[in-house]
C-alpha cells in the first residue's frame, strides 16, 4: 500500500485530478478494510458459499483483487457478510474496476443466494450470460442493488424481470440497445433505475413500478414528447431525461411530482414554453432546460424554490422578472444565450453565486444594487447592450472570481473599487467604450490571471503600481491592446513573472522598450505605438515567445543579432520603423516581416538585396504547414481506427495491475486553459466516458466528430476526437502536437474555438472546449435549422467570421485553415459565429495525401482553385474559402448548387448588374432598400476574395475593414 501511494505521487502534474481521485479511493478502501477488520470476528462463512467465493478469485485476473488471502472470504474487500446463527453469508459483493470480461463469472454469483448488493461496475464485461436471466439464477431472489454501470455491455436491454426485491439498477454507460417495453415491469420494489449513457431509442419508458424515487434517462436517444404517464410517478425526487432526442411542448403537470427535487430536461428539441409549474414544486432546487428551443416568458417565480436554474441557450424571450433573481437562497442562475431584453433586475440575493446573463439583449445599466450580491463569485453580463458605467458597488461583490462584462456599450472610468476585488482570477472590461486611467489597483490583484481591457479609450499611463508586485503575481495574460494609453512601458514590468501574453497594441506609448518578463511565450504585442530607441538585445532572451510585433513604432538602430537565436519565434514583425543595418540570418520557419524600413538591409548574404518586397514573408506563410510538418507531429503507433465508440477508457488492459494504475496509463489528460472556471469543472474521465457514447455526438466534420460531455459540477464542454485513423495524419509525436495545441490555447478571440484542454491516447487525440454550440452556419443556412435568416445575422456571421481569420492570419501566429466551410463555422447565438477545427493545418501533412492538396482540403467547393496543383495552404486559399461562405450567405444556395460550384457560378453571373441581381437571396434582398444596396457591397467583397488567381484576392484584414464599409 505504501508503494501505491508513492507510485501516484510520482505521476506527473497532469494528473492531479486523477491522483486525488485516487487517494480518495484510497482512503475510502483503507476506510472500510479497516472498518471490516475492526468488526467483530464474523462467523466462518457457509462451506458452500465459502467454496463459491473461491472459485470467484480465480476468475479476477491475476491478484487485482486485494486482500484475499484471509481464510474467511467475508473479510476480503468489497466482501460483507451477516451472520444470522452460527455460520455467516455473502450479502455485499463489489468487484468494481478489476477488468472483468468474462461474463461466466454471473454462473457462479448466481449461487450465492443470499445477495443483497452487488456491484460488477467499471468493468469490461460485453455482454451477461444467459442464466442471468433465468430463475435458475437464485441470487435474483433476495438482491435489493445492481450495479453494472460502466462496462461494455452490448446487447438489447433484455427482461430484467424476476428480482423481487430490487430497489436499484445502474445500468449505466454501457451500450444497451433497443426500445422499452416491458422488460422493467416486474421490479415492483424499484426506487433508483439509471440507464444513462447507452443506445436505448423510443419513447420514455413508463412501465417501471410507481414506487419510482429517482429516474436517469439521460444521454440515450430516446425520442418523442415527454409522456404524461410520467406523472403517475408520485414518489419521484429525481428525474433526468436530459441529452435524449425529445421533442415538444413540456407538460405542465408537475405539480403531480410533490416530491421532486432534481429535473434535467438539457440538450433536447424540447419547444413551446418553459411550464409554469415548475415554479410551484416547493421541494424543487434544482432544474435545468437548457440546450433547448424553448420559446415564451421565463415562468414568473421560478425561482422561488428553485435554487439553480439554468434556462441557457433556448430562445426565450421578454424581460427579467423584477423578481427573479432575489429570492434568500437562490444560488446559481444561468439565462446565457437567450433573446431576453430590458434592464437586469435591481433586486439581487445575498446567496446567489453564478449569475450568467451573457449573450442576450439587454440594456439599461448594471444596477448599483449589485453589491446587495454579496456571494457572487461568477459575473457575466458579456455580449448585451449595457449603457452607462460600472457601478461603484460592484467593488463590494468580494467574493467575485469572474467578471465578465465584455462587448457592451459601458462608458466612463472604471470605479478603484473594482481592483479591491481580491479574488479576481478573470477580468474582462474588452470591447466597451470605457475610458479614464486603468485603475492601478487591478496591478495589486494577487490572484488575477487574465485582464482583458482591449478596445476601449483607456487613457493616461501604464500604472507605475506594476512596480509595486511581487513575484507571486500569477497575471498570464495582459491585453490593453486598442486603448490610448501613453508615457512609457515601466520597466518594472519585467517583475510580472507570469506573464506569457502581452499585448499593448494601438495605443500612444512612447519612450524605449525596457527588459521584458522572461516567460512571455505566446506573443509580445508592441505594434502601432511611438516606441523608440534601439531593440534591445535582451529580448533574444526569451526563449519561449512565439511572436514578436515591433511594427508601426519609431524604432531605430539595428535588429539585435540575439532575435536570431530565439528557439521558439516563429513570427517576427518588424516593418514600419527606422530600422537600419542588415538583418540577421535567421532560421528558416521565422517569418520575419520588415517592409517599411528604408534603412535595413537584407542579412541573409545574397548581394545585399532589398527585402521590404514582402515576397519573403509570403513564401514564408505558405510553407506553414511544412514546417509544422517538422515541429509537429502525433503518435499515430497503431493508428487502427477505434474498433468501436463504446469501448470503456476504464478498461483494464494489462491484468496484471491496479484499475487505477490503468486509467492512469489511458487517460492523459492536459489542462490548457488557466481559468480556473474551467480548471475546476473539467474532469477527463468524464470527458472519456461521454465520447465513449455515441448518442453525444453532436457534430462530425470531415475530419472531427464533436460530443458533448457534461462534468460532475454540471457545466457542459464540446469534446472534439480526431478521426486519426485518415493517413494524411502525419507520424510524430504527441508531446509536440500537446505543445502545438497549448499554443493555440493561448489565442483569444471570441470568433475562434480555442482548446481548453486534451487528452492524447495512442489511437486518439480528444480536444476539449466550451460548448457554446447551436449549430453551425450551414445548419442554420441550408439544413432548415431556422426559418430564413434575416440579412443582420447573416452580415453578423460574416463580420465575426472576417475578424476571427483576421486573428488567425494576422494578429498572432499565423494559423491557416485546413477545412473552411460551413460546416466548421459553429454559431455560438445566431449572430456570433466561432470558427473551428484550427489545428488541423498543424497536423495534416499533404504529401501524405495520394493526389493533391485539393482532395484533402477541406470541402468540396469550398477549396481554392490552384490548390489542385499546389501542395501548400495559403492565406490566399483562406480567403478563397471565405469568400464561398460569403456567397451563401448572400445567395442562401450551397457551396455546390446543381453540381456547379457556387463561386464558379456566381463569376459567371457577375459581368453585368442584371445578372448579379440574381446571385442574391430574393427572399432577404427584397426586404428594403438598405438591405438591397449593403448585400450588392458584400457581393463585391465575395466576388473578390472568389478571384481565380490567389494574388487578386484581398487579405483578410482589408476584406474586414471592405465588410465594415458595406455596414
Ligand atoms: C449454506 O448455504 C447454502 C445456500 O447458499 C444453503 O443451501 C445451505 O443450507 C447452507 N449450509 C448451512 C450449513 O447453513
Ligand atoms: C452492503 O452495501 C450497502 C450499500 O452499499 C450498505 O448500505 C450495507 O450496509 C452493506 N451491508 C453490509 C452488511 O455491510
Ligand atoms: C411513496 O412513498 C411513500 C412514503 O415513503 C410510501 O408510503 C408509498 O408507498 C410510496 N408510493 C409508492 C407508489 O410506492
Ligand atoms: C431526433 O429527432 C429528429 C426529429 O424528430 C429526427 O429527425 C432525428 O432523426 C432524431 N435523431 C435520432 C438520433 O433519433
Amino acid at each position: 500500500m505504501e508503494e501505491r501511494s508513492s507510485c501516484s505521487c510520482s505521476s506527473s502534474g497532469f494528473l492531479l485530478q486523477l491522483v486525488l481521485a485516487l487517494f480518495l479511493s484510497l482512503f475510502l478502501f483503507l476506510d472500510s478494510s479497516m472498518a471490516a477488520t475492526a468488526a467483530p470476528p464474523s462467523a466462518p462463512l457457509n462451506t458452500t458459499q465459502a467454496s463459491i467465493m473461491k472459485e470467484l478469485i480465480a476468475m479476477v485476473p491475476n491478484s487485482a483483487w486485494w486482500n484475499t488471502s484471509d481464510s474467511n472470504p467475508c473479510r476480503w474487500d468489497g466482501v460483507n457478510c451477516s451472520s444470522s446463527n452460527s455460520l455467516s453469508v455473502v450479502t455485499n459483493l463489489t468487484l468494481s474496476g478489476y477488468g472483468l470480461s468474462n461474463s461466466s463469472i454471473f454462473e457462479t454469483i448466481c449461487s450465492l443466494d443470499n445477495l443483497q448488493f452487488l456491484d460488477l461496475s467499471k468493468n469490461s464485461f460485453i455482454n451477461l450470460s444467459p442464466r442471468f436471466f433465468t430463475s435458475s439464477c437464485s441470487m435474483k431472489a433476495g438482491l435489493r442493488s445492481l450495479n453494472l454501470s460502466s462496462n461494455s455491455i452490448l446487447m438489447p436491454l433484455g427482461d430484467f424481470s424476476g428480482f423481487p426485491l430490487l430497489e436499484v439498477l445502474d445500468l449505466s454507460f454501457n451500450s444497451f440497445s433497443g426500445s422499452i417495453s416491458t422488460q422493467l415491469n416486474s421490479l415492483p420494489k424499484m426506487r433508483s433505475l439509471n440507464l444513462s449513457g447507452n443506445s436505448l431509442v423510443g419513447d420514455v419508458p413508463t412501465s417501471m413500478a410507481l414506487s419510482l424515487e429517482e429516474l436517469v434517462l439521460s444521454s440515450n436517444q430516446f425520442s418523442g414528447s415527454i409522456p404524461k404517464a410520467l406523472f403517475n410517478y408520485r414518489n419521484l425526487t429525481m428525474l433526468d431525461l436530459s441529452q435524449n432526442n425529445l421533442t415538444g411542448d413540456v407538460p405542465d403537470e408537475f405539480l403531480k411530482l410533490p416530491k421532486l427535487r432534481t429535473l434535467i430536461l438539457s440538450a433536447n428539441n424540447l419547444s413551446g414554453n418553459i411550464p409554469g409549474s415548475v415554479s410551484n414544486v416547493i421541494s424543487l432546487s434544482r432544474f435545468a432546460a437548457n440546450q433547448n428551443y424553448f420559446t415564451g416568458l421565463i415562468p414568473s417565480g421560478i425561482t422561488k424554490n428553485v435554487k439553480m436554474l439554468d434556462l441557457s441557450y433556448n430562445n426565450i424571450s421578454g424581460v427579467i422578472p423584477s423578481d427573479m433573481l432575489s429570492p434568500v437562497g437562490l444560488q446559481s442562475v444561468d439565462l446565457t444565450g437567450n433573446n431576453l431584453e430590458g434592464p437586469i433586475p435591481r433586486n439581487l440575493s445575498s446567496t446567489l453565486y453564478r449569475l450568467r446573463l451573457g449573450d442576450n439583449s439587454l440594456n439599461g445599466t448594471i444596477p448599483n444594487t449589485i453589491g446587495d450580491a454579496l456571494a457572487l463569485a461568477y459575473l457575466e453580463l458579456d455580449s448585451n447592450h449595457l449603457m452607462g458605467s460600472i457601478p461603484l458597488e460592484l467593488g463590494k461583490c468580494k467574493n467575485l472570481f469572474l467578471l465578465n462584462l465584455g462587448s457592451n456599450e459601458l462608458k466612463g472610468p472604471v470605479p478603484d473599487a473594482i481592483g479591491s476585488l481580491d479574488k479576481l482570477v478573470v477580468l474582462k472590461l474588452q470591447m466597451n467604450s470605457l475610458d479614464g486611467p486603468i485603475p492601478s489597483a487591478f496591478f495589486g490583484l494577487a490572484n488575477l490571471n487574465t485582464m482583458n481591457l482591449s478596445q476601449n479609450s483607456f487613457t493616461g499611463e501604464l500604472p507605475r503600481e506594476i512596480s509595486k508586485l511581487s513575484k507571486k503575481t500569477k497575471l498570464s495574460v495582459l491585453n490593453l491592446q486598442g486603448n490610448k494609453i501613453s508615457g512609457s512601458i515601466p520597466n518594472s514590468i519585467s517583475l510580472l513573472t507570469s506573464l506569457i501574453e502581452l499585448s499593448l497594441g494601438n495605443n500612444a506609448l512612447t519612450g524605449i522598450i525596457p527588459t521584458m518578463p522572461i516567460k512571455l511565450s505566446a506573443v509580445l504585442n508592441l505594434s502601432h505605438n511611438h516606441l523608440s530607441g534601439s531593440i534591445p538585445s535582451n529580448i533574444g532572451l526569451l526563449s519561449d515567445l512565439e511572436v514578436l510585433d515591433l511594427s508601426y513604432n519609431d524604432l531605430s538602430g539595428e535588429v539585435p543579432a540575439s532575435l536570431a537565436s530565439m528557439q521558439s519565434l516563429t513570427q517576427l514583425v518588424l516593418s514600419y520603423n527606422n530600422l537600419s543595418g542588415s538583418i540577421p540570418i535567421f532560421p528558416g520557419h521565422v517569418e520575419v516581416t520588415d517592409t517599411g524600413n528604408p534603412g535595413l538591409k537584407n542579412g541573409t548574404g545574397d548581394n545585399g538585396k532589398d527585402t521590404t518586397s514582402g515576397k519573403r514573408t509570403h513564401g514564408i506563410f505558405i510553407t506553414v504547414v511544412a514546417i509544422a510538418g517538422a515541429l509537429v507531429g502525433l503518435c499515430l503507433l497503431g493508428a487502427i481506427l477505434m474498433v468501436s465508440y463504446s469501448k470503456r477508457i476504464y478498461r483494464v488492459e494489462d491484468e496484471g495491475s491496479s484499475t487505477e494504475e490503468a486509467v492512469a496509463r489511458i487517460i492523459n489528460g492536459h489542462l490548457i486553459t488557466m481559468n480556473s472556471i474551467h480548471t475546476s469543472a473539467i474532469d477527463f474521465s468524464k470527458a472519456m466516458e461521454a465520447v465513449s457514447n455515441h448518442n453525444n455526438i453532436f457534430l462530425k466534420t470531415r475530419f472531427c466528430t464533436y460530443y458533448k460531455a457534461v462534468m460532475p459540477n454540471g457545466s457542459t464542454y464540446s469534446v472534439k476526437r480526431l478521426n486519426w485513423s485518415d493517413k494524411i495524419f502525419q507520424i510524430g509525436n504527441q508531446q509536440k502536437f500537446g505543445n502545438e495545441l497549448e499554443v493555440l490555447g493561448k489565442l483569444s478571440n471570441s470568433n475562434v474555438m480555442v482548446p481548453l484542454a486534451y487528452v492524447l491516447t495512442e489511437e486518439n487525440a480528444y480536444i476539449l472546449y466550451e460548448h457554446m454550440h447551436k449549430g453551425t452556419v450551414f445548419d442554420f443556412l441550408h439544413a432548415g435549422m431556422s426559418d430564413v435568416l434575416d440579412w443582420p445575422s447573416r452580415y453578423s456571421i460574416a463580420f465575426g467570421l472576417a475578424q476571427g481569420l483576421t486573428f488567425l492570419h494576422g494578429c498572432t501566429q499565423p494559423v491557416l485553415l485546413l477545412d473552411l466551410s460551413t460546416r466548421t463555422v459553429h454559431l455560438k447565438s445566431m449572430n456570433e459565429p466561432q470558427i473551428g477545427d484550427i489545428e488541423l493545418s498543424k497536423i495534416v501533412d499533404p504529401s501524405k495525401s495520394s493526389g493533391s492538396l485539393s482532395t484533402i482540403a477541406g470541402t468540396v467547393g469550398y477549396i481554392p482553385p490552384e490548390y489542385a496543383y499546389t501542395m501548400r495552404l495559403t492565406m490566399a486559399g483562406n480567403v478563397y474559402s471565405f469568400g464561398v461562405i460569403l456567397l451563401e450567405l448572400l445567395t442562401g444556395k450551397p457551396s455546390v448548387c446543381d453540381g456547379i460550384e457556387l463561386a464558379k457560378w456566381a463569376l459567371s453571373l457577375s459581368g453585368s448588374p442584371d445578372q448579379r441581381e440574381q446571385i442574391l437571396d430574393s427572399r432577404v434582398s427584397r426586404t428594403s432598400a438598405a438591405v438591397h444596396s449593403q448585400m450588392l457591397s458584400v457581393l463585391n467583397i465575395a466576388l473578390a476574395c472568389v478571384a481565380l488567381s490567389p494574388d487578386a484576392r484581398p487579405k483578410m484584414r482589408s476584406v474586414l475593414r471592405m465588410l465594415l464599409n458595406a455596414k
